[in-house]
């Protein structure tokens, strides 16, 4: 079964995905119950016609009990230029959760899309105390798609031609992994201006977004439905997502973007891609800043 805490733009569209694909059953929880029937009463209509599952809207937590996978999408306030600024907000809403987690569903995979998702992930991971491999945050998987996008752009392509991978922070300090990108199989050369243009239009995609359609939903709800039907299919699935290192990338201690299998039990393992010398520095600015919105956080939990 797969509970969704928050259903907001991007947790009725997973849920719109995840029903519509007959993948499993679904509990929608929103704090305002009409809005969890409301989407509930919409969803259902596009389970297909031999599929077996169900969904059920929800304003009681315990309904979570027994979960295969929850995930978080709940978030407060709104952000303006950076998503950290959602920490005072978030933070509270998301402590409330992690002692619902552990209380309904302690051996759930837990995926988190709530931002600053790298911050929020280690939060999550700290206060359900759940092994590092159930801790999941998506972020990277979102910024490598849009990465393709970009790329197939500037080349004038379609994205299905395009490899490419973002790691780091979800937010100013991601890396695109120029080094590693391909067309058609070969390594991509730009002119060098190219390079930093591209890395601009990347960190502030999301930007545009709120400008012309006020949020961010669908590749979001979709990075996120990739992994959990990786987990529920039980079929593994290679992708970048937020999860706490120890030591990979000499980096320990922070939840940051890292290529990731994922499979049946969550994160299987973390795969090592070969950074360039530039991008293994971008790395550490990005894990750097990442530990410093850990400061934050720990002064906001009570
Ligand atoms: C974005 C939000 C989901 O990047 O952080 O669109």
């Amino acid at each position: 079964m797969l509970s969704i805490i928050g259903a907001g733009r991007v947790g009725s569209a997973l849920a719109f995905l995840t029903a519509q694909s007959g993948l499993d059953d679904i509990v929608l929880y929103n704090r305002t119950k009409n809005k969890a029937l409301g989407e509930t009463l919409d969803v259902v209509n596009t389970i297909p016609e031999t599929s077996l599952i169900s969904v059920m809207g929800t304003d009681d937590i315990s309904s979570i009990k027994n979960s295969d996978v929850v995930v978080i999408t709940v978030s407060g306030g709104a952000i303006k230029e950076d998503r950290n600024e959602l920490l005072p907000f978030n933070v509270p809403i998301v402590s409330d959760i992690c002692k619902n987690l552990r209380r309904y569903a302690d051996n759930a995979k837990i995926i988190i899309v709530t931002n600053p998702v790298d911050i929020i992930t280690h939060q999550v991971l700290k206060q359900t105390e759940f092994p590092r491999e159930h801790v999941i945050g998506i972020g990277s998987g979102l910024d490598s798609s849009r990465f393709r996008y970009l790329l197939s752009k500037e080349l004038g392509t379609k994205q299905g031609n395009i490899e490419g991978w973002v790691m780091g922070e979800h937010g100013p300090t991601m890396v695109p992994l120029f080094s590693n990108a391909k067309f058609n199989g070969k390594k991509i050369n730009l002119q060098e201006k190219k390079y930093e243009e591209i890395s601009y239009l990347l960190r502030n995609y999301w930007k545009d977004l709120v400008l012309f359609k006020g949020a961010s939903v669908f590749g979001a709800a979709k990075n996120t439905f990739d992994i959990v039907q990786a987990i529920i299919r039980k079929k593994d699935l290679q992708t970048m997502a937020s999860i706490n290192l120890s030591g990979e990338y000499g980096l320990s201690s922070i939840s940051i973007g890292v290529p990731v299998i994922i499979g049946m039990d969550g994160v299987k393992q973390v795969v090592k891609l070969d950074l360039d010398p530039k991008e293994t520095e971008f790395l550490k600015t990005s894990a750097k800043r990442i530990s410093d919105g850990l400061e934050i956080l720990s002064s906001l939990i009570k």
